[in-house]
């Protein structure tokens, strides 16, 4: 049975956790503090403080610390450990080419999940070279679905896919109350919509062509729909979310850049 480290099993690791162990492998996770190492054992998992160690005994690495914690981390790991390991990072803004320099000898590769991980429907995107891909590819397959892609999208992903749950949450939230506001109860505004919003995705996925087509689709003239969509034009609804997602990728290039140039300062040496 081969080994995977999960190096910082937080919110984020121990999904990755679970995806080790529903894949097979013998998975040993690290933390600082006694919650993490505990939530760990919970899991079936081999839960321990000492990340070199962790790394000696692996042969798949998971980075799951948040990216400030990371210089930390690799400060306490002697970096021949890596030579020939492959390493899967989803910190947020570290950059592959610094992950590489940091890890030399290891094959790297970057992966951003998202929170819907939880009920096993992340939609992840992956980037990296290297032979090892089918099995990290697997590894995700097991929270949901995957995306290859060049690491240049991946800040726009941050931002859609990683932030996208929030964003949806608030455009349900706002649904929801325009329901109460119309008199319906809550319960069954919240209930409802969540449904509508699965089968429209489905409705959607399945229609492949334009998501106006769907919506003319039930536009009749005259009647309700045309009304509510003339209030979410006068609102500049479209124009908002184009924002959103706009300023969201934004932030998380500059973030990236921050953290990025602090990694390389700290652990490459660089100005
Ligand atoms: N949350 C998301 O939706 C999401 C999505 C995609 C990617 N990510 C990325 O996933 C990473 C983790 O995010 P998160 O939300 O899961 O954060 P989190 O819950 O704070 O988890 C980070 C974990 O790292 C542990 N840790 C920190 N320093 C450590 C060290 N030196 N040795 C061992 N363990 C250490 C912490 O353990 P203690 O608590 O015991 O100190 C904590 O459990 C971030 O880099 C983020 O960019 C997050």
């Amino acid at each position: 049975m081969e080994t995977l480290s999960v190096l910082g099993a937080g919110t984020i690791g121990s999904l990755l956790v679970k995806a080790g162990l529903s894949q097979g492998y013998r998975v040993v996770a690290t933390g600082r503090s006694e919650r993490t190492l505990l939530r760990v054992k919970g899991l079936g998992a081999e839960a321990i403080t000492d990340n070199a160690s962790a790394v000696m005994r692996s042969d798949l690495v998971m980075i799951s610390v948040k990216p400030q914690h990371f210089p930390e981390l690799a400060k306490s790991i002697p970096r021949e450990l890596w030579r020939g390991k492959t390493v899967i990072s989803v910190m947020a803004g570290v950059r592959l080419d610094t992950l590489r320099k940091v890890m030399g000898g290891a094959q790297v590769f970057r992966a951003m999940p998202n929170v819907n991980a939880v009920v096993n429907m992340s939609t992840t995107a992956i980037t990296g070279e290297g032979e090892a891909k089918e099995l990290v590819d697997s590894l995700f397959r097991s929270l949901g679905v995957t995306y290859w892609v060049s690491e240049d999208m991946m800040d726009v992903w941050t931002a859609l896919i990683g932030s996208g749950p929030a964003f949806i949450s608030e455009i349900v939230d706002g649904l929801v109350l325009g329901a109460v506001s119309s008199g319906m109860p809550r319960d069954l505004a919240y209930s409802s919509v969540l449904d509508m919003l699965k089968g429209t995705a489905e409705n959607l996925k399945n229609h492949k062509g334009h998501p106006v087509e769907v919506r003319d689709n039930v536009t009749t003239p005259a009647g309700t729909t045309i009304r509510g969509l003339k209030a979410m034009e006068e609102r500049g609804v479209k124009a908002a979310l184009i924002e959103t997602v706009e300023s969201s990728s934004r932030r998380a290039s500059e973030l990236g850049k921050l953290i990025d140039e602090r990694i390389r300062r700290e652990l490459i040496g660089e100005d």
